[in-house]
């Protein structure tokens, strides 16, 4: 060969390696211009055994490995769902004690729900998305759209309410908001998971009806709407299997009947058994063995069931790897979405902007419940001195409550929203009235207040009482809060009542004030027996930094209140189907021979919440989507374009609204069904429709529902599908579950 031939050829050769190996250099599964099927195909064809095990279980408390060789990040966790939650140690829940961990806290899910403003939860979304994003958080734990069944369930302030329409409108744009930076929801629990009494070892009974209408439609909406990348599987048992391996709903209906592609997440500690972690339906698994259920050791993770154990069964040939590639690809997909994202924006944290949202979303979930003589907003003109009493227009709430507990950069208590928006027009006293809980710690983070007060409750209840009878006004500040038995993950409320003795204080305080504000701060309904002894009551939830402000800003009228319940208030509860019917906490005999396993049986089926007191005709003390306001809002002339509808039609309605007040207000318009001849028992109304309106004093404002089949029909056990029978219905618009101002007949042909 010639000597120039052979450098040609050597040089295109050259030319040829280098060519492969930058082509090489940007694998299909990194290429961001592939679509996300094509590139995890590529990832998975790459992958050894060892490495994909090793990515669908936990490598710490809140991470999952990547794939370390091929550059695929790992995927990192947090809570959920009102903040970002601090960082623990790799393995222990203690804090890591970062200085630069604090966020900031945004009000609890309930007060969300009570929002009733679709654009709140899509600005909720945004907001703590960009949260998560800034901390490096790939998936945010939440949020939780688990359905109030009981008002004694102490997680319902992580969740949206009793009604699966409104849980259902809401949940989707907050995942909406939360995915747009790049951080997947995990929407939780999936399913049925209602109680925290005994939350491993509980086995939910309930028949089809229930489960498709009231406790599986927010999951449906977070799927195939919002379009959730994740979800976490709940604690519980249904048909006998562990929600975090269950064939039911996660193979037949999650997987199956809804098409769901992301990844399944074990909530943690949930995982019990490996092969059925293997077949039903669980991806990624988190928690178990290290102080979830069981204690760690120190080959932790590889103990998982989803680790050595699934290994072990693939090596000795007891079974193959189709199900393995299928989990893989949701948790690479999962990645894709989020760690491996190279255009998802870098999020910002404790910004004034999330302070404002925060505080707006708080302001707008406050309830006023009552307010007789016009008692609020407080007219500062006439007034010289207030009297704040009560441990919660003190007591820090973000810390506390169990996994969603937070270091909040900031929080403003009651207290403090209340002097700094008022306290140079008025003289502000304080008096505790009673002691509830002094402690303040979670996971090692302090709330920093020394609560401890060692006057006896007669001294205590004696001095507030004094202060009180000096005052224009008395703003009590009470309700539950975030320690054990309240509202708290992990353990149930004992009853209804407000501990610590609040009701007689309450009673006490109005006897000798007639302007009497009580601000309950809970995350449930509570028995409020003093109710007709109280001028004005607001019911706000835990709301996060802002609290003080937005309490302080409704309290004076800054602010016209416009939430509404996103759950019933019963005035005692056997007014609640799942306590009429004594079926909370389980079986009663099982409870007595101590079975580890409880079944619990749904026996209300799908009256849950209003649709029990509706069917039962009980009197609520405070319904499903009441609400009031400083102004007043007239219903006229509701119409429907047509008196029938075809089944595969629509049919529209229109009112009109008008602000015939003094000052400019919100309106949550609610639209409710009524099935006048169903086949099957269906509850006597629901909600299929709502808007929230603005509207300035004297302004007037049509408001329009367009709805078709899906709000007329039910889940028929028998076909296994939603049908909507022909026949007499009724629209009921009104202002509440119990307020209903026009009534439009109208049928289905
Ligand atoms: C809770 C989850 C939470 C997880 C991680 C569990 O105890 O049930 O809601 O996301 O812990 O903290």
């Amino acid at each position: 060969m010639n000597k120039s031939l052979f450098l040609s050829i050597s040089i295109f050769s050259l030319f040829l390696i280098t060519s492969c190996k930058q082509k090489e250099a940007v694998p299909i599964y990194q290429d961001t211009s592939k679509p996300i099927e094509e590139r995890i195909e590529d990832a998975l064809s790459r992958m050894t055994l060892k490495e994909k095990i090793d990515i669908i279980h936990a490598q710490s408390k809140f991470s999952s490995p990547g794939v370390p060789r091929l550059g695929i990040p790992e995927l990192w966790m947090t809570d959920g769902p009102h903040g970002i939650r601090p960082e623990v140690l790799w393995d222990e829940w203690e804090q890591a004690g970062w200085t630069n961990d604090s966020c900031f806290a945004f009000p609890a899910l309930t007060c969300l729900a009570a929002t009733w403003n679709e654009d709140m939860a899509l600005l909720y979304g945004q907001s703590i998305g960009e949260e998560a994003r800034y901390r490096n958080k790939d998936v945010l734990l939440g949020p939780g759209v688990n359905i109030y069944r009981t008002p004694l369930n102490g997680r319902n302030f992580e969740y949206m309410g009793e009604d699966p329409y409104l849980a259902s409108r809401m949940v989707v744009p907050y995942i909406q908001g939360v995915q747009a930076n790049g951080v997947a929801t995990c929407v939780k629990h999936f399913a049925l998971n209602n109680q925290e009494y005994n939350r491993h070892g509980v086995n939910i009974i309930l028949d089809d009806r229930a489960l498709y209408e009231i406790y599986l439609p927010a999951f449906k909406a977070a799927v195939q709407e919002g379009n959730t990348w994740s979800i976490m599987a709940a604690y519980n048992l249904y048909k006998n299997e562990h929600l975090c391996h269950n064939q039911y709903l996660l193979n037949d209906i999650l997987k199956g009947e809804w098409g769901f592609k992301g990844a399944v997440v074990s909530d943690w500690g949930g995982v019990h058994d490996t092969r059925q972690a293997i077949y039903n339906g669980l991806d990624l698994e988190f928690g178990t063995w290290t102080d979830g259920l069981r204690s760690g050791s120190s080959n932790t993770y590889d103990s998982y069931h989803l680790a050595h154990a699934y290994l072990d069964l693939i090596e000795n040939g007891e079974i193959g790897t189709e199900e393995l590639d299928d989990k893989v690809r949701r948790v690479l997909g999962l990645t894709f979405h989020t760690s491996m994202n190279k255009n998802r924006p870098f999020g910002s944290m404790r910004t004034p902007e999330h302070a404002a949202d925060g505080r707006r979303i708080a302001e707008e979930g406050i309830v006023l419940l009552k307010n007789d003589r016009q008692v609020l907003p407080i007219d500062l003109a006439t007034t010289k001195k207030i009297a704040v009493i009560g441990e919660n227009a003190i007591k820090m709430m973000t810390v506390g409550g169990g996994s969603s507990s937070l270091k909040a950069q900031y929080e403003i208590s009651p207290l403090d929203g209340i002097i700094s928006r008022m306290g140079k027009d008025a003289e502000i006293v304080y008096a505790r009235g009673y002691v509830g809980d002094p402690t303040g710690e979670y996971n090692g983070v302090v709330s920093g207040q020394d609560l401890n007060d060692t006057r006896s409750e007669q001294e205590l209840m004696e001095e507030a009482v004094q202060v009180a009878s000096e005052s224009d006004y008395v703003i009590f500040i009470g309700g539950l809060n975030k320690s054990n038995h309240q509202d708290c993950e992990d353990s149930d409320r004992y009853g209804l009542g407000l501990p610590y003795n609040q009701d007689q204080l309450i009673s006490a305080l109005a006897a000798v004030n007639q302007n009497l504000i009580v601000i309950n701060i809970s995350g449930n309904a509570v028995a409020m027996p003093w109710v007709n002894e109280v001028p004005a009551i607001l019911q706000a939830w835990f709301l996060g930094s802002e609290a003080g402000n937005a309490i302080a800003s409704v309290l004076i009228g800054d602010v016209n209140p416009s939430g509404k319940l996103p759950f019933t208030f019963p005035v005692q509860l056997t007014d609640i189907g799942a306590h009429a019917l004594e079926t909370y906490p389980g079986d009663k005999e099982q409870i007595q021979n101590r079975r580890d396993t409880l079944d619990v049986h749904y026996e209300e089926g799908i009256f849950v919440g209003y649709r029990w007191l509706d069917k039962e005709n009980i009197k609520p003390l405070f319904s499903f989507g009441h609400g009031l306001s400083y102004t007043a809002f007239e219903y006229a002339r509701a119409k429907a374009n047509k008196k029938s509808m075809l089944v595969d039609g629509t049919i529209r309605f229109t009112v009109q609204i008008k602000n015939t007040g003094q000052r400019a207000g919100a309106e949550v318009v609610q639209l409710y069904i009524s099935d006048k001849d169903a086949g099957l028992p269906r509850p006597p109304k629901e909600l299929k429709a709502f808007k929230k309106i603005f509207l300035q004093a004297g302004e007037e404002k049509q408001v329009s529902f367009t709805i078709d089949k899906t709000a007329l029909s039910f889940f028929d056990p028998e076909k296994h599908e939603w049908v909507a029978e022909k026949g007499k219905f009724e629209a009921l618009i009104g202002a509440s579950a119990s307020d209903i101002r026009q009534q439009i007949k109208f049928e289905l042909r």
